[in-house]
């Protein structure tokens, strides 16, 4: 059994809709053998990590910038995860207000650092998402979840 899991800092409605459909598409019946996990990003610890064989991430925006909440993620499993999770798969949603460069940049930066292997571009949302945005986060789980499992 593969384990994926999510770590994400969700503080409003939109956020919440979006995590819902990101878990529902990571936990989908049409992949097999996979496990989703699923910590608020102030308390995934590296052992979460470690433990995990892909990870899907999801924050706001905040002051140009990933929120505070992932960044202390990163801050607290940088170093003991930088040669233990080489390639393994990520995929990424986003909720801003109006622009997601700065945190599109950052998360990059990290996780080009990390040298995790990203499964397809993060899903990025304004507004209240809609159907067409939900599921895009319904592919976004669904296809991280299938980088670990049976399809
Ligand atoms: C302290 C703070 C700073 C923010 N900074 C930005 C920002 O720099 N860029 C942006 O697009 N949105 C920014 N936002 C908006 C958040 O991204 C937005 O509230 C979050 O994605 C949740 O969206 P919602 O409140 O519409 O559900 C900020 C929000 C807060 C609370």
């Amino acid at each position: 059994m593969k384990r994926l899991l999510i770590v994400h800092h969700t503080p409003s409605p939109n956020l919440q809709a979006m995590y819902e459909a990101v878990r529902s598409g990571a936990s989908t019946d049409e992949v097999a053998g996979v496990e989703v996990v699923s910590r608020p990003a102030l308390t995934a610890s590296p052992v979460d990590v470690l433990e995990a064989d892909g990870y899907l991430l999801g924050s706001p925006v905040n002051l140009g910038y990933l929120s505070g909440a992932l960044k202390h993620f990163f801050d607290q499993v940088y170093y003991p995860c930088l040669e233990e999770t080489v390639r393994r798969p990520f995929g990424a949603y986003l909720h801003a207000g109006n622009d997601a460069t700065g945190a599109l940049r950052a998360l990059e930066s990290i996780t080009t650092g990390l040298k995790w292997r990203v499964v397809r571009p993060p899903a990025v949302v304004t507004g209240e998402p809609g159907r067409a945005e939900l599921e895009e986060c319904w592919e976004l789980g669904a296809m991280v979840a299938a980088e670990l499992g049976t399809v």
